[in-house]
């Protein structure tokens, strides 16, 4: 029996470590995507990303410019940035004409779900045109799950002639 097992073990320990290795790029996908709706309804009328400037900046690799700090306060609290005389924050009202940033109504939630949807905008980019860069994990992950169970088939398949 216990050597049974031992021959085993690989199985388990493998799905198991194929569970987490899928949940991972979802959870991340679920943000973005979450992201992607609240930025739709919340922010762009007067933002795009990469599409040039609006009312706002254009927030194309604005996670890259800023502070993940900085960012989430600009998000969430952009008024309160002017009153303590933020610099970046004093510069972007001077280079939108004195138009102010409106504070969203927005949970600290929905700020980590936007700012990981900006996020999923700028990794990636590139890399394959046409699919929206926050499920490229998911894809990319879905291949290693593959070639992962074809291991394990194979390995189920020895065992059987082993048998034998
Ligand atoms: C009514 C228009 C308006 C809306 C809606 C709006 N913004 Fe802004 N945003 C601005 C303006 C104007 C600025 C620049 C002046 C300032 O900071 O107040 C700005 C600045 C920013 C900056 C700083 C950009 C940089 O280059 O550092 C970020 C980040 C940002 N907004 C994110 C958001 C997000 C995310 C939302 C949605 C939750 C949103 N904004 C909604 C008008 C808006």
């Amino acid at each position: 029996m216990t050597t049974e097992f031992a021959k085993r073990w690989p199985l388990p320990v493998l799905g198991i470590l194929m569970m987490v290795l899928y949940l991972v790029p979802i959870k991340q996908a679920t943000a973005a995507t979450a992201g992607q709706e609240i930025f739709q309804s919340k922010c762009a009328a007067c933002h795009t990303i990469g599409k040039g400037k609006l009312v706002g900046p254009d927030l194309a690799g604005v996670t890259a410019r800023r502070e993940a700090g900085w960012l989430k306060r600009q998000i969430k609290e952009p008024d309160r940035l002017i009153e303590e005389k933020d610099p970046i924050a004093l510069q972007l009202l001077q280079e939108a004409e004195d138009v102010e940033m409106p504070p969203p109504e927005i949970s600290d939630e929905e700020v980590m779900a936007v700012i990981a949807y900006l996020k999923s905008t700028e990794k990636l980019k590139n890399v394959v045109v046409g699919v929206p860069s926050q499920y490229m994990p998911t894809i990319i992950i879905s291949i290693i799950a593959l070639f992962i169970l074809t291991i394990i088939g194979l390995m189920v398949g020895r065992k059987k002639v082993d048998v034998r």
